[in-house]
């Protein structure tokens, strides 16, 4: 039977025995003797019984001659009481539990304890995460992650190589890596990465682990994509699904929202967002911001700024847009270099690249002209 079907009773029992084995050796109350169970679950009976002796528990099915304690009860119940959900005596006085015999024979099943020692792996909401403009260092090194899967011919790099000219012009160390261009294979769901010590199944085979340690290395990683489907690339989803080696899989978190601990040694980093669109509101972003926060949350990596430009489609192909396209360029390079000399883009710059170009009605009326003319005219995708 595979884990994952829904297991009867008997089985259940037995997971539990073999849990409770593995504490018994070190037990203080091992005796010899019988408990005997009779659960009533989904209107069967199921009749087992757990035999102990001074080294070993063992689970048979059936009943057992001359049991030392017996109890009676709904399986969902003895799950209660197991768990130490339910009390003893309080089952007892609203009859959920009946037993017979030597009660305290109980004490011979060691408690189901699971706790393990992983101090070591505390989650630490560290003060840079808490304030990274505050706690900054300046950045010398930055990754720009360019996700459009058009690359280099996309509208995403028009923006990004302005914005890297910034970045390098305040002295800092910019690359620009072209998601689509490298070979990552889909994240399998296996989890060897958490528990294998030779790592992630792909290591050496594919592209990724070598972009895995230059982004480890960066001080700023600036995320640069086109929205798709109101979300992300799935070449990046599938760069990010692949990164949960960044963290540990126990929890110890100590933050409001569950996260697991840092496993990569790598404080004081930073993130930013930029993304374009097709439509023209800003609100498109929404989902997208949200998936965004939680990435940083869930990695460790502060999410510092974000920049969002809508209709950037439109802003390449109306000839009305050109001052408008001129102005949003020059401040993405200006936006670079905020960014870098003080950890935040001034508000004003901001605007600048985020403003609104047209009106609804213009805006409808020229999209659909625009995907008129390749439809009818069946222009080739690498022009626009
Ligand atoms: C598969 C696909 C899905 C898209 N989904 C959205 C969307 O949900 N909302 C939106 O405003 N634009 C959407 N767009 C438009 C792109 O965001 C827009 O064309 C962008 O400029 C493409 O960037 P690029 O030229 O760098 O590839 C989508 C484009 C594609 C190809």
């Amino acid at each position: 039977m595979s884990s994952k079907e829904l297991k009867s009773p008997y089985e259940i029992m037995q997971s539990m025995v073999e849990i409770l084995n593995a504490q018994y050796s070190t037990h203080k109350e091992k005796k010899a003797g019988i408990i005997q169970f009779y659960f009533s679950h989904k209107n069967q009976e199921w009749i087992c019984y757990v035999k102990a002796d001074e080294n070993h528990l063992e689970l048979c099915v059936g009943t057992a001659d001359s049991p030392t304690v017996t109890l009676r009860c709904d399986f969902y119940h003895w799950l209660d009481l197991s768990s130490g959900k339910l009390n003893p005596v309080w089952g007892m006085i609203t009859r959920k539990l009946k037993f017979e015999g030597q009660i305290s024979f109980f004490k011979t099943l060691p408690k189901l304890g699971f706790n393990i020692d992983i101090k070591d792996k505390n989650d630490t909401h560290t003060d840079f995460e808490k304030n990274a403009v505050k706690n900054r260092k300046p950045p010398q090194s930055v990754i720009i992650i360019n996700a459009s899967p058009r690359s280099s011919n996309g509208y995403t790099k028009q923006f990004v190589s302005r914005f890297a000219e910034g970045i390098h012009e305040a002295g800092a160390n910019v690359e620009e890596i072209y998601l689509s261009k490298l070979r990552i294979k889909t994240c399998t769901g296996c989890w060897h990465c958490w528990i294998k010590e030779n790592g992630c199944i792909f290591d050496g085979k594919d592209d990724f682990y070598e972009l895995f340690e230059k982004v480890n290395h960066a001080d700023m990683i600036v995320y640069a994509l086109p929205l798709y489907v109101d979300g992300m690339p799935s070449i990046l989803k599938n760069y990010f699904d692949r990164s949960v080696r960044r963290v540990y899989p126990y929890i110890c978190s100590d933050t409001k929202k569950m996260r697991h601990p840092r496993r990569v040694d790598r404080k004081n980093q930073t993130m930013v967002v930029f993304s374009i669109c097709g439509f023209q509101d800003k609100t498109q972003f929404k989902a997208l911001e949200a998936h965004f926060r939680a990435i940083a949350h869930n990695f460790h990596i502060p999410l510092i700024e974000t920049i969002y430009r809508s209709g950037a489609m439109f802003l390449f192909n109306n000839p009305f847009s050109f001052k408008q396209q001129t102005e949003i360029l020059e401040n993405m390079k200006k936006a670079g270099t905020e960014l870098i000399l003080t950890g935040k883009i001034n508000q004003k710059t901001k605007r600048k690249i985020e403003q609104k170009i047209t009106d609804k009605k213009e805006f409808i009326k020229m999209t659909n002209y625009f995907w008129f003319d390749k439809i009818t005219n069946q222009k080739d995708t690498n022009d626009y």
